[in-house]
């Protein structure tokens, strides 16, 4: 089929090569030329392990362009893959979307679907519907198409072809073929539904998943507190299979593109129709709390960070990305910077983007040991491998190696015996250092 992306972030260009690797023609359309510079010449501008090579190897049934028209107006498929950002009030922001809408309904020239990637609220697919109907230039048939997706990044193009399911909302047996067709090639279920319902699948995944890690984070500051070890309760509770052993990683809280995101923009659309959402609510605020986890920590150990050496450990929101949207990092690292502490950071990925979002006194370190080397307090905010394989003796060249770790990186088994501090999240403290 010949099929049209509008947008190629993260969601649009996994979808674009994916199924260009399923045999599908593509065309990818952004109205940011650099990127699409990049893509003609065979450059994959997000980072995202196996995507370049995967575009690479489905380059003859891939074109990118920055004219709508050129992409739309043959198309069979068009998906949406633009972002919708949370604007001020927690609401999610449909510019983009009724953007290519807008184009959609110019260019379009003969029937096709319009298939909604994007994260979008409740009723959305209908209103992009109604709008592109409205809108049409040409005597043709449109029909809107809910079609979330479920990637995470790092692992998106794994997740992409070998997901645990593909939702489609539909609300004609002509469109729900159409989807069958285009993703005949996976080994997944699709789970049809209708379009509305299709939308409420995606929030309600995303904030449950986000509610479940809020939630072992507060059973994890409790463990704390009473001395039980929240690795062996999450393991306990993960074998029960009504619970799942995923997603129970206690920590210092989520970040990304996705979770504050759905999480802020379905209790704001609950509250618009009159219907709180508590559990929601309660899971962004144990979030926000759970990013200051270790600046609490370490306030009993120095009064003041003014005038000390910070090894930050991990800057993304997460290990596999060079992402920093919503990461820990950016709340933490502004605040030792406030008090005058001088920040040595290391991160495989993310250096180049934090130096562009925080100004301040932070030294960039090629390798942890840098960082680490005469340091006064180290925290760890991201699990990178790079980060987890550190034996305990790298953090002896500390001035004082007090520990912090926001994702339990590493085994108290393997920490005890050393001269150091190490506290982590819901487990007991090592406290060995001498005065
Ligand atoms: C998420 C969803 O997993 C994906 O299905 C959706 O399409 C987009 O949002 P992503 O944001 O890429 O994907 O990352 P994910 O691996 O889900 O992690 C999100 C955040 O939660 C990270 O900050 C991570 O550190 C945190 N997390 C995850 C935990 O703190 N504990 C866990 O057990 C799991």
């Amino acid at each position: 089929m010949k099929i049209a992306i509008a947008g190629t972030g993260y969601v649009g260009l996994v979808t674009g090569v994916v199924l260009a690797h399923l045999g599908h023609e593509i065309i990818c359309m952004d109205i940011d030329a650099d990127k699409i510079e990049k893509l003609k010449k065979g450059i994959c501008p997000i980072f995202e392990p196996g995507l370049p090579e995967l575009m690479a190897e489905n380059a003859s049934r891939l074109t990118f362009t920055t004219d709508y028209s050129a992409a739309y107006s043959d198309a069979d498929a068009i998906f949406i893959a633009v972002g919708t950002p949370e604007k001020m009030d927690g609401s999610a922001n449909l510019s983009y979307v009724f953007a290519v809408a807008g184009q959609i309904a110019e260019s379009a020239k003969r029937d096709c679907i319009v298939v909604v990637k994007s994260t979008v609220p409740i009723g959305t697919n209908d209103k992009v519907e109604q709008y592109i109907k409205k809108h049409l230039k040409h005597d043709v048939n449109i029909e809107v198409v809910s079609n979330p997706e479920f990637l995470s990044q790092g692992t998106a193009v794994r997740d992409m072809l070998h997901g645990s399911r593909i939702v489609v909302g539909a609300e004609s047996e002509e469109a729900r073929k159409a989807m069958a067709e285009i993703y005949k090639g996976m080994n997944q279920p699709i789970v049809f539904t209708n379009r509305r319902s299709a939308e409420m699948i995606k929030y309600a995944s995303n904030d449950f998943l986000a509610l479940k890690i809020s939630f072992i984070n507060e059973i994890a500051n409790l463990c704390e507190v009473l001395g039980a070890d929240v690795e062996d309760v999450a393991r306990g509770m993960g074998m029960d299979p009504r619970i799942g052993d995923k997603f129970l990683k206690a920590g210092i809280g989520y970040g990304g593109s996705c979770f504050p995101k759905d999480t802020k923009a379905l209790h704001w659309l609950g509250n618009y129709h009159d219907h709180e959402l508590k559990t929601i609510k309660a899971a962004i605020e144990v979030n926000e709390n759970q990013k200051l986890r270790l600046i609490k920590k370490a306030r009993k150990y120095y009064d003041t960070f003014e005038g000390l050496a910070i090894a930050v450990l991990g800057l993304t929101f997460k290990p596999g990305t060079d992402d920093l949207r919503e990461a820990p990092s950016l709340t933490i690292v502004p605040i030792l910077l406030d008090d005058g502490a001088i920040v040595k950071a290391y991160d495989p990925c993310g250096m180049e983007r934090f130096k562009q979002k925080v100004n301040g006194s932070i030294m960039y370190c090629g390798t942890p040991e840098e960082a680490l080397k005469d340091a006064d307090i180290c925290f760890i905010l991201t699990e990178w491998p790079q980060i987890t394989s550190l034996k305990p003796e790298v953090f002896l060249s500390m001035k004082r190696p007090i520990i912090l770790d926001g994702r339990n990186c590493y085994k108290l088994e393997d920490m005890e015996g050393h001269d150091l501090v190490y506290e982590s999240i819901g487990r007991r403290v090592i406290q060995k250092l001498k005065p």
